[in-house]
């Protein structure tokens, strides 16, 4: 792929992101496009990501590739990471930004939905970190991993119980790889947002309302405070006041205390409708 341009003095980052064809994922391809990185744009939903490709280019930005990707597929870590080698050569910035759930309780969750909460938040960011992370230290160029977590990692979220679990893993999974590449050219973030105008709320089954939806952030306000944090290699990004508000509740209230708060803030902000996920 041709060269794109430095901006700001930063040398063009050859950078795959995961979840691109909406919301944050999405967001995150047109800042990284926009300030001049070629990207290597995934998800399932071809004609999004194309769409996307179309965008970019109008404005001037020829470097956005989409690969369209089931990554819950067996084997769908590795052909990204083929792809990228292929279309790039080197990837400097891996942003793991694909992520689902239903808003239900244990006991509503399909076996299927169990099954793909796990598979595409847990496993899938696992495995692009085990193949990204050894391509970047073989080249030795500066790289950067970006795991998209969530408050939930910190707040617990009543309804959203094994999605919870996963922004967990998430975190301390991302904290861990974090120190342990403390002595390499590779800097680790999570960045962990919270409510989001995306395509996520629909999808889970959470009908915000028109109140709630106005302390929301939008996911271009998400991608414009991220992207200079992942650049200093900020080891934790929470985009927001009302979301680094709900970290600190989080961290200092007692569980029982944390989750009745977060119910109530729920019952308050949204009433819960069937999700559109297969079940
Ligand atoms: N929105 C919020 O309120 C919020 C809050 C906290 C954390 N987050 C986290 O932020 C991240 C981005 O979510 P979002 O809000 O931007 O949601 P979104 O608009 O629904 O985007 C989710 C992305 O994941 C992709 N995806 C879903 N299943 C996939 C699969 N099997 N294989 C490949 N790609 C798949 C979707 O693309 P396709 O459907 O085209 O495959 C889409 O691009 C997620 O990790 C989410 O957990 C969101």
């Amino acid at each position: 792929m041709a060269q794109n341009r430095a901006i700001n003095g930063i040398s063009p980052l050859n950078t795959v992101i995961t979840g691109a064809s909406s919301g944050i994922g999405r967001a995150l391809a047109v800042e990284f496009a926009r300030h001049g990185h070629p990207v290597l744009a995934t998800a399932r939903r071809e004609e999004c990501i194309e769409e996307l490709c179309e965008q970019m280019a109008q404005e001037g930005n020829p470097c956005v590739r989409c690969f369209p990707l089931d990554l819950t597929a067996p084997g769908a870590a590795k052909a990204l990471l083929d792809e990228a080698v292929r279309v790039f050569g080197k990837v400097h910035v891996l942003i793991n930004a694909a992520g689902m759930s239903p808003y239900q309780e244990f006991s509503e969750l399909s076996c299927a939905n169990v099954r793909r909460i796990i598979e595409l938040n847990v496993l899938a960011l696992t495995e692009l970190c085990h193949l990204y992370l050894p391509h970047m230290q073989a080249h030795g160029e500066p790289g950067h991993i970006v795991n998209v977590g969530s408050v939930g990692a910190y707040a617990p979220l009543p309804r959203f119980s094994v999605y919870t679990g996963s922004k967990n893993y998430v975190r301390a999974f991302t904290d861990i790889l974090a120190y342990e590449c403390r002595g390499a050219n590779i800097r680790v973030s999570a960045l962990h947002p919270g409510g989001t105008l995306t395509e996520f709320p629909r999808l889970a089954g959470q009908q915000i309302k028109p109140f709630a939806r106005k302390t929301m952030l939008t996911p271009e306000r998400v991608a414009e405070i991220a992207y200079p944090a992942i650049l200093k290699g900020q080891r934790v990004i929470v985009p927001g006041f009302a979301n680094q508000l709900a970290v600190l509740l989080g961290k200092l209230l007692p569980f029982p205390w944390a989750i009745r708060l977060t119910d109530f803030v729920y019952r308050q902000s949204m009433d819960q409708v069937p999700p559109e996920y297969p079940s």
